[in-house]
């Protein structure tokens, strides 16, 4: 099992956070809707509409959706007590590991959760002998495309989202290369 702190506010003045990362069970299923539900509004309303968060809402965030992804084990979440506060999928499309899901409750950005559980993934990737992970996140999602370019993502390829949705920009990590002690690769820029 995945267990990792992810301290943050640390020097602020204000209580420090002990938030867990570990991999999901049954019992986290309400709490990894809310994430999705509490997520998907504000993060994609802007860039791709109400129609594009209640289809999203309806097709990935049910207990039949996210259901499978727990029982197998490749659902992680980031717990504050106990509450839901971050959420992490994963799985294999053409034997490449795919990171699906990354969201972090607005109230809890900027803590280094979200790092936390990406790092989680990828760590995962390694111990299964992947040579890179893939995700993609929606063209006009700045925010989500420099997180994951800052933590050594390059884009690879676009998808067309048609003539009405954003498209979707597919970006890799590669894992060839050697990994510091937080398990991330070392970028150009830190050695
Ligand atoms: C993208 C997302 C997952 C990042 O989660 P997060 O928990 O805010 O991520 P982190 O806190 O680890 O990192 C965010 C920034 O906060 C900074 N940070 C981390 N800990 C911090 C702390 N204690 N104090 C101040 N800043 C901190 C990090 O350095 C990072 O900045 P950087 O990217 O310049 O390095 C989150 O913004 C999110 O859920 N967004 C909406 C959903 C979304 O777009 N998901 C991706 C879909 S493809």
């Amino acid at each position: 099992m995945i267990a990792a702190r992810a301290r943050g506010l640390a020097g602020s003045g204000l209580a420090e956070d002990d938030v867990v990362i570990r991999t999901a069970t049954g019992d986290d299923l309400d709490g990894v809707l809310a994430v999705g539900h509490r997520t998907w509004p504000v993060t994609f309303e802007p860039i791709a509409g109400p129609e594009y968060v209640a289809m999203g809402l309806a097709k990935w965030w049910t207990a039949d959706a996210v259901t499978p992804s727990i029982r197998v084990g490749r659902t992680l979440v980031a717990v504050d007590g106990d509450e839901v506060v971050g959420v992490a999928t994963y799985g294999l499309q053409d034997d490449e590991l795919v990171n699906w899901k990354l969201y972090v409750l607005p109230t809890h950005h900027h803590r280094g959760i979200g790092t936390k559980l990406l790092d989680a993934v990828v760590d995962r990737a390694r111990e299964l002998g992947h040579d890179r992970v893939v995700l993609s996140h929606l063209e006009g999602n700045d925010d989500a495309a420099s997180f994951y370019a800052r933590r050594g993502f390059v884009e690879t390829h676009r998808e067309s989202g048609g003539s009405v949705l954003p498209d979707s920009i597919w970006m890799a990590k590669d894992l060839t290369g050697p990994a510091d002690a937080s398990g991330r690769g070392v970028r150009e820029e830190d050695q």
